[in-house]
């Protein structure tokens, strides 16, 4: 499943990411470049990416999705 479908970045990538070292959505970023472009994606990204750590703390997201809340809000121009 596409997890980012701006960078095409697959579960299976997160996954991948993960047991190679990825602990915070800004490796994901920094290897992967989801989030980079239109920011959609950090919620299942960060959920993906807790689910292969194992764990299932949302903490560390919260500031990040209140950034980007103007992202999911706007409208979308013709
Ligand atoms: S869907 Fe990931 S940056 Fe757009």
């Amino acid at each position: 499943m596409y997890v980012c479908v701006c960078s095409a970045v697959t579960e299976r990538q997160i996954h991948q990411a993960a047991a190679q070292g990825a602990r915070k959505l800004r490796d994901l970023r920094h290897s992967l470049g989801v989030t980079a472009e239109c920011g959609r994606c950090a919620r299942c990204a960060h959920d993906c990416l807790q689910s292969a750590l194992g764990t299932t703390s949302r903490t560390d997201i919260g500031g990040l999705v209140a950034g980007m809340r103007s992202a999911f809000t706007a409208p979308l121009e013709a």
